[in-house]
C-alpha cells in the first residue's frame, strides 16, 4: 500500500517531524557527540539528521536501520550525491533485531518514528534499544503524541482518518500523552531526564559551511522540485495539501515533545 511515507521519499523530503530543520537542530544541541562516540537513528527517512551529524561533528560514527526499502534507498543515494559513505545506513530486520552486540552504543535518537509504531513493535523497540545502548548512555525522541485532554474515542476517531487519507495512523493511543511515555521508559529500565514540548524551544541548526551539506541541500531541492516533471506527483502533492487543510481547521490535538532519557546502569 502507498503511504504518504512514499511521497515523502519519492521527493527527497528531509526532516519530517515536529518543528522540522529546527527539531533537528535542538535534537543536535542536546545530545551534542563527543569524539569517538558511536550513535544510532531508528527510521532515517530520506538521511538528513545522520547527514547533518557526520558532516558537523568529527569522530562521530553514525549508524541507522530504516524499515523502508523506498526511504533507505533515497539516504543511500543522498549519502552518495553529498560524497559521504552510506555503509552505515541498513535496512531494519522484519524481527526487529538490531544487527549490533548489545552495549556498543553512546546514544540513539529517533525522530517521529516510534510513536506511529504498533505496540508489538514499539516494545519490541524500546527492549533492542536498551541492550544496544551502554549502561549510562542515552536515548532522545522527538515524538508527536496526543495533548493531555484528549479522549480516546477522538484518538481512535483521527487515527482511522488518518490511516484512510495517508496510510499511517496519527499516533499510538496505548501510550497516549507525554506522561505516558515516562511510564513507558520507566518500565523499559530507563529514567526520564527531560519531556518538554517543542513548542516553546527556539532552536536553529546553524549554517555551516560544508560542501557536502549544500549537496545534501541540493539533493533534497531536486527531489522536490521532481513534481515539476511528474503529472502523478503533483496530483498527489495538491490531494496531500487538500487532505493537511481538512486536518488543521481542526483543535490542535498533537503536540510534538522532546524526550532525553538514560539507560539505567
Ligand atoms: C515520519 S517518518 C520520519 C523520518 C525521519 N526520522 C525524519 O524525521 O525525517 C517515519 C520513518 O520511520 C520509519 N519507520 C517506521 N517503522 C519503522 C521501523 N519499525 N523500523 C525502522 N524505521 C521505521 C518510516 O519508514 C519512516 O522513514
Amino acid at each position: 500500500m502507498q503511504t504518504i511515507l512514499d511521497f515523502y521519499a519519492r521527493t527527497h523530503t528531509p526532516y519530517l517531524h515536529a518543528l522540522g530543520r529546527a527539531g533537528t537542530g535542538y535534537l543536535l544541541q542536546q545530545m551534542a557527540p563527543k569524539p569517538g562516540s558511536r550513535l544510532l537513528e531508528i527510521g532515517f527517512g530520506t538521511g538528513q539528521t545522520m547527514l547533518e551529524l557526520t558532516c558537523r561533528y568529527n569522530g562521530v560514527e553514525v549508524f541507522g536501520l530504516e524499515k523502508s526499502a523506498e526511504m533507505l534507498r533515497v539516504a543511500q543515494k543522498r549519502f552518495a550525491f553529498s560524497g559521504v559513505s552510506a555503509d552505515r545506513l541498513q535496512e531494519m530486520p522484519a524481527s526487529l533485531h538490531f544487527p549490533f552486540p548489545s552495549n556498543f552504543f553512546e546514544a540513539v535518537y529517533c525522530e517521529s518514528v516510534l510513536a506511529i509504531l504498533t505496540d508489538a513493535d514499539l516494545a519490541k523497540m524500546w527492549q533492542e534499544i536498551g541492550r544496544v545502548l551502554r549502561p549510562g548512555g542515552y536515548f532522545f525522541l522527538n515524538e508527536s503524541v496526543w495533548r493531555e485532554g484528549v479522549s480516546m474515542a477522538r484518538m481512535a476517531e483521527i487515527n482511522q482518518q488518518c490511516i484512510e487519507a495517508f496510510g499511517i495512523p496519527q499516533a499510538t493511543v496505548t501510550w497516549p500523552y507525554p506522561s505516558d511515555w515516562k511510564h513507558l521508559a520507566e518500565e523499559q529500565g530507563f529514567e526520564m531526564l527531560r519531556c518538554i514540548s517543542m513548542e516553546g524551544i527556539r532552536a536553529r541548526l546553524p549554517f555551516q559551511m560544508d560542501s557536502r551539506l549544500f549537496r545534501s541541500h541540493i539533493f533534497s531541492l531536486a527531489g522536490k522540485s521532481s513534481m515539476l516533471f511528474s503529472v502523478s506527483l503533483w496530483k498527489k502533492q495538491k490531494l496531500l495539501r487538500r487532505l493537511f487543510q481538512q486536518f488543521a481547521t481542526k483543535e490542535p490535538y498533537l503536540e510534538g515533545v522532546f524526550f532525553w532519557c538514560r539507560k539505567k546502569d
